[in-house]
């Protein structure tokens, strides 16, 4: 590991002169990217950030002060397996690929670009939430998942830069120069075009839309293309971080709001400057539907020719699954032909977007059941849940049709009609935003959210995270 060097790597990046270079070129466009669209005030704080300064399990989270522009971005990859494989698709079980194979290279470079984009999108979308966190606590963790966002970003540079020549340094540079909503210059998926402007929004989307990456990044783990795989297993450790931020914060929300409904002998939390459940429920449906799109479309050649390839796997392919070929099974799913849902039986390896999906609602359910059972801690009935996956979805099978919640097929008119008590109307937006106040004494929190359970790596809720 060479932390000392201008960019902290673990690639020997020292002995790659013309890559070093081209990476050195880029860091100062990173960097004033980064004063641009990152977070915007709070750069000359200090934030008690962890730090990667390894890729073993205990020494890669090292905890500090550090004022934002000064965290060590790098280039981390885990360890190279010997004698890696190809582990599914029509090369399964040969070498894996060291260098892009030429007839993948546009299909690599495509899912390199794609995934990175995602990574500076958020950090745009999110710029704006310091001036409104809830807490010290909230504030860190915010800036936690900023800085690795950036640090994602890196991860894929490093890729395309070190493994595709000039082209791929273009589509670095080019990494920098689109913005989120934007409409001249917008991000590549429509998930990161979406503003993301109070904390309700920044749970929800580090809840479903960073939980899309976990699945994006498992699936390209597997991949035949070692220095993806590599650098995809370290970035799914930081992940987890930014998923436990919203899932936590959710479930802290709708505690909050439960013991606001008690206070109230109406069981309205609003009364009392809480956000209702209702509310909740529709930023629930607003982002789980967007983040649905991101696995695209249900039946998708791509994705049968990315499995064909070696370059992108199922969700734990090698632990989950004994036929790695997967070239004769079929999967069965729900399609709209004149007018009606109708099964239809589809070849494997074109449905294996839809498979990944369904591993990610799995994984979401989970999340729903964790914030019910706070509801049930709280002595409450009320049950939040998640939209059927056909809802509100614009890539796809079913993107130009309309469905209601429970996914039947309903007329453009009917969902116009019901639009308002599904999605968050503006009023709704106005209400969330007229409760974001910033808290920033230490140990005080916004009355609209519970504190956490525990602090942050064995320090107290009631601790300075930012140094204001
Ligand atoms: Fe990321
Ligand atoms: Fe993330």
């Amino acid at each position: 590991m060479n932390l000392n060097e201008r960019i902290p790597n673990n690639v020997n990046l020292s002995e790659d002169k013309r890559l070093q270079r081209a990476l050195e070129k880029w860091l100062p466009n990173f960097l004033s990217w980064w004063h641009d669209m990152g977070p915007d005030g709070f750069q000359e704080k200090d934030v008690w950030l962890r730090t990667a300064i390894d890729v073993g399990s205990e020494g890669w989270a090292h905890f500090d002060y550090v004022k934002m522009p000064e965290y060590r971005w790098g280039i981390f990859l885990e360890p190279a397996q010997p004698d890696a494989k190809v582990g599914f698709g029509d090369n399964y079980g040969a070498p894996a690929y060291q260098e892009v194979p030429g007839e993948f290279r546009n299909a690599l470079r495509r899912i390199i670009v794609t995934q990175g984009d995602t990574e500076p999108a958020s950090v745009e979308q999110q710029r704006q939430l310091g001036h409104t966190c809830p807490s010290l606590y909230d504030m860190r963790n915010l800036f936690q998942v900023n800085v690795e966002e950036g640090r994602h970003l890196w991860a894929m540079v490093y890729l395309l830069q070190g493994y595709f020549g000039r082209d791929g340094r273009d589509e670095a540079d080019a990494l920098l120069e689109r913005r989120s909503g934007n409409p001249d210059k917008p991000r590549i998926l429509e998930a990161f075009n979406q503003p993301c402007d109070d904390w309700l929004n920044f749970y929800a989307f580090t809840m479903f839309t960073d939980r899309d990456g976990k699945y994006q990044l498992s699936a390209l783990a597997e991949s035949g293309f070692e220095p993806l795989a590599r650098t995809c297993r370290f970035m799914l450790t930081e992940e987890a971080h930014h998923m436990f931020v919203g899932d936590t914060g959710l479930s802290r929300v709708v505690k909050r709001t439960a013991q606001l409904m008690k206070q109230n002998p109406n069981e309205d939390a609003r009364a009392l400057g809480g956000i209702p459940l209702d509310i909740v429920q529709k930023y629930i449906n607003f982002w789980f539907s967007y983040s649905l799109d991101l696995f695209g479309g249900e039946i998708s050649s791509n994705s049968a020719d990315f499995f064909a390839a070696g370059l992108k796997g199922r969700f734990k392919e090698q632990e989950q699954y004994t036929d790695h070929i997967a070239a004769d099974g079929t999967f069965t799913m729900m399609v709209v032909e004149n007018g009606k849902l109708v099964p239809r039986e589809v070849p494997l390896r074109n449905a294996l977007n839809e498979v990944l999906r369904g591993e990610y609602v799995k994984d979401c359910e989970k999340g729903l059941a964790r914030w019910n059972k706070a509801l049930t801690d709280e002595g409450l009935s009320e049950r939040l849940c998640l939209p059927n996956i056909r809802f509100h979805r614009h890539v796809g099978e079913y993107a130009g049709h309309s469905f209601n919640i429970e996914g039947n097929l309903i007329s453009k008119e009917e969902f116009e009609a019901k639009k308002s008590e599904w999605l968050p109307t503006i009023e709704d937006r106005e209400y969330v935003r007229s409760l974001m106040r910033p808290v920033t004494e230490i140990g005080k929190i916004a009355n609209w959210i519970a504190p956490p359970t525990s602090g942050i790596k064995g320090k107290p809720f009631e601790f300075e995270y930012v140094r204001l």
